[in-house]
């Protein structure tokens, strides 16, 4: 079985629903860690509800980017990580981290990529510009993380209405909920297509 560390800056919604998913036997993987830049996030109570090693690091600690990700990815073959995945993940993760995970990152996105991607469009700032837009639909993305923000190949979407009545805070909740049922399937169907599943 593969091993899975996720990466979460907030609340952690979607890393409970991998969590879940590996409970119930839907996503057949081990999470053998958290990543997380904040100290408060919920995600880390989660973690240590499940008995999730966890491990709190921001890039702003340190004086280069080298040295930061020399520092997680030593973390990372501690932990014998195989596959990575950003779960509300709000930090820039360095091109040498991409390429030593090369196609072994997954980000999940609140939005139909290729709209509303790139910088500056994450949580609710996604939500409010497809309000502002007054799109009829919008969903969430999975897709693989290269060195271009949001533009992986994606590998995983789910499409949600949006109503007139809807505002940025009712989608957002729309969204999550699929982005719920999203992240741990396409998971599961992305660990099968990795070598020596
Ligand atoms: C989710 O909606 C996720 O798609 C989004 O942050 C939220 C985290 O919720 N991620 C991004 O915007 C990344 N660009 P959670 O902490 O409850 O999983």
């Amino acid at each position: 079985m593969k091993n899975i560390v996720v990466f979460a800056s907030g609340s952690g919604s979607n890393f409970q629903s991998i969590i879940n998913a590996v409970s119930n036997g839907k996503l057949t993987a081990n999470i053998v860690g958290l990543i997380t830049n904040n100290k408060s996030a919920f995600a880390l109570e989660r973690a240590q509800k499940h008995g999730i090693p966890t491990f709190i690091i921001s890039p702003d600690q340190f004086n280069s980017e080298s040295e930061y990700s020399k520092t997680v990815l030593s973390k990372l073959e501690e932990w014998n990580a195989d596959l990575l995945i950003l779960a509300g993940y709000l930090k820039k993760i360095p091109v040498e981290i991409i390429q030593s995970f090369d196609n072994r990152i997954l980000n999940i996105h609140p939005s139909l990529l290729p709209k509303y991607g790139g910088k500056g469009f994450y949580g609710s700032k996604v939500h409010e510009a497809v309000i502002r837009n007054k799109d009829s639909q919008s969903g969430c993305t999975v897709h693989v993380v290269t060195a271009e923000y949001d533009e992986g190949p994606v590998i995983g979407q789910s499409t949600v209405q949006v109503t007139d009545s809807d505002t940025a805070t009712s989608l957002a909740e729309k969204v999550l909920e699929r982005e719920h049922i999203l992240l741990p399937e396409t998971i599961q169907k992305y660990l099968t297509t990795l070598k020596n599943y």
